[in-house]
């Protein structure tokens, strides 16, 4: 199965997976989350790639999970498939031999977010914006964003990011080590390839030795987190502010949240 709207394209040592739903911010839907799991499996393979970039077309890398598309799921849609798959898939991400670096061209909000912190590295493009908005939804962040911010920035600011669901802009992320670079936006896509060339000239054993033991020393916190994110975001989707939340985006409205 290969898709239109994820693509993969191998070139050389390189490998680049580009989100391609344009029209829909690059909204992740289940064709798309598919294709990100079917790719996964050939670089997993691979031999020939040393560095993988991600990135999206247009001007987001991705608004997150597509919230049409969720909100029609029942609870153990939610549970057993959506919210499970996310997770594996991105792991498979995260457990690339290879770096992944994801290249944040705009909007880099909710699922698109938990995507990005699956990669190694970020680099953002100047005008890029970040965000966990489902708050906002009444949902919570379901794909391993509760998880991976805090590694990355600490609690506290993990948590405000996600308490508010304000966006912070790429100087921000900057500072707080949720991207590595920031990059004019025109030149983004020569900085991601420089700096994929510059891994890939290195020895792959070496660097793909040095990410798992780097993974390794922040690995020590076992697998609970993930079954008790799944466990929340099941439950979190069908109270009545998630539905609220659902409706007035549908409607383009303020939600009016009750806290049931
Ligand atoms: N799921 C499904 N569709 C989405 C989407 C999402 N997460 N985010 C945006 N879209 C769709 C919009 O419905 C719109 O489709 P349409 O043209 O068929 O109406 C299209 O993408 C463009 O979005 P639009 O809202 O018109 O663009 P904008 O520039 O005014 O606003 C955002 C951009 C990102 C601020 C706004 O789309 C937004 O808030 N999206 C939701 C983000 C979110 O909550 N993500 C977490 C999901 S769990």
């Amino acid at each position: 199965m290969t898709s239109e709207l994820v693509q993969l394209s191998l070139d050389g040592p390189i490998a680049t997976v580009v989100l391609n739903r344009e029209e829909k911010l690059n909204a992740l839907n289940s064709e798309m989350l598919a294709a990100l799991e079917e790719y996964a499996d050939v670089l997993d393979r691979s031999q020939d790639v040393r560095v993988v970039l991600m990135t999206g077309t247009g001007r987001a890398f991705c608004v997150g999970a597509d919230i049409i598309e969720w909100s029609d799921l029942t609870p153990l849609e939610m549970g057993r498939r959506w919210i499970r798959d996310g997770h594996r898939i991105f792991a498979r991400y995260a457990r690339l031999p290879q770096p992944v670096i994801a290249v944040l061209n705009g909007y880099t909000f909710g699922g698109g977010l938990e995507l990005a912190l699956a990669a190694d590295l970020r680099l953002a493009a100047a005008g890029a914006q970040l965000s966990f908005p489902e708050v906002k939804l009444g949902i919570i962040p379901g794909w391993g964003g509760t998880q991976r911010l805090g590694q990355l920035v600490g609690p506290s600011r993990a948590k405000q990011m996600i308490f508010s669901g304000e966006r912070v802009d790429a100087e921000v992320a900057e500072r707080w080590g949720l991207v590595n670079e920031i990059v004019p936006g025109e030149q983004l896509a020569q900085r991601a390839r420089e700096l994929a060339e510059a891994i890939a000239a290195n020895g792959p054993v070496a660097v793909q030795m040095s990410k798992q033991l780097i993974d390794a020393a922040a690995a020590d916190r076992g697998e609970g987190g993930a079954v008790m994110e799944s466990l929340a975001g099941s439950l979190a989707s069908y109270t009545a502010d998630a539905q609220e939340g659902v409706s007035a985006f549908r409607q383009r409205r303020a939600p009016r949240f009750s806290g049931r």
